[in-house]
């Protein structure tokens, strides 16, 4: 047996003893996907932690991912394999500074994206993913929203409806990466290829793309399309789960500097070494807990979008 079969069967064996799930995201390496019970982006991610029945979530992904989790599952046990795998993204507000954004802005409701830290949806009014953002502010009365982290993913909502959203500067650093040009030079040299990319590209990428999905709507595109050829602008771990899932097709990264460095802190080896050692937890304090769970039931009722 080589040394990945060996920690295959042990995740195995330790998954029915601990009455364990396997959560993992789509940018995960392609290891962890394939010992995974689901993959999947966010939306599916946190709907699929909401009605599990295991005792154990082992999630791999990022660390406001396990939060959302925790907040969902407050009985269950929630695993971060590498607790270092953080989203840079939502440290970019903290709890304070909404606070003093929302006296800035009275009465306008805060829609705030799951990558963001349990006491910033605790001070928010509804939260969105990618998957399900543009639904998420339509779902709203209001005329205007404050939406935060993300800036770009906040731009590509503010296109697609007729409300006001004033916008906070946050944004990702791995899809800022992924430049105009790199699209431009790949639709050269693959002129029938379509081009589907993340809504937290910067609005010049998504401007020159065919769709702008979540990474599950990248998947459901690529199976559904019958485009050969298509040009992926969002993190490189998508393109494991698009060429397992699609032989027949060909997957262009548009950028191979599209690298999340914390989804990649996640490896077979942790999840086998965190389920043997159950820690790190990742368990978010009952005040925040109860005040950050309304956003995500509500996101959760208006449902995908
Ligand atoms: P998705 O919800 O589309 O999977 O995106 C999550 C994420 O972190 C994107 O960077
Ligand atoms: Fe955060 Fe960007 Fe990594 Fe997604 S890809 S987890 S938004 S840093």
């Amino acid at each position: 047996m080589d040394q990945n079969t060996e920690m295959i069967a042990k995740v195995q064996t330790l998954r029915r003893e601990l009455k364990a799930v396997i959560l993992a995201h789509n940018y995960q390496l392609g290891e962890v996907q394939d010992v995974a019970d689901f993959v999947g982006d966010s939306l599916e991610l946190s709907q699929n932690a909401a009605k599990t029945g295991a005792e154990v979530i082992v999630f791999c992904g990022v660390h406001f991912m396990a939060e959302t989790a925790s907040i969902l599952c407050p009985d269950k046990t929630v695993l971060l394999p590498d607790e270092h795998a953080g989203c840079p993204m939502a440290n970019m507000i903290t709890a304070a500074r909404l606070r003093e954004k929302k006296k800035e802005l009275p009465g306008i409701p805060v829609v705030c994206y799951v990558n963001s830290t349990a006491e910033v949806k605790a001070e928010s009014d509804i939260c969105c993913t990618s998957a399900n953002a543009v639904k998420v502010v339509e779902s709203l009365a209001a005329d205007e929203v404050l939406f935060v982290p993300d800036q770009y993913l906040g731009h590509y909502v503010s296109t697609q409806t007729k409300k006001k959203v004033h916008l906070w500067p946050g944004f990702c650093p791995t899809h800022t990466r992924i430049q105009p040009n790199d699209i431009l030079r790949l639709r050269q040299e693959y002129p029938q290829a379509k081009v589907v990319v993340h809504p937290e590209c910067r609005p010049e990428v998504a401007a020159l793309a065919d769709e702008v999905l979540s990474t599950g709507g990248m998947c459901r595109f690529a199976r559904e399309t019958p485009a050969r050829e298509i040009i992926v602008g969002t993190e490189l771990g998508i393109i494991y789960r698009l060429r397992k899932e699609n032989p027949g097709k060909k997957f262009i990264p548009a950028s191979e500097q599209a690298v999340c460095p914390n989804m990649k802190l996640i490896t077979l080896e942790k999840v086998l070494w965190t389920m043997q050692e159950m820690r790190p937890q990742v368990k978010v304090p009952e005040d925040i807990r109860i005040k950050a769970k309304a956003p995500i039931d509500r996101m959760l009722a208006v449902g995908s979008g």
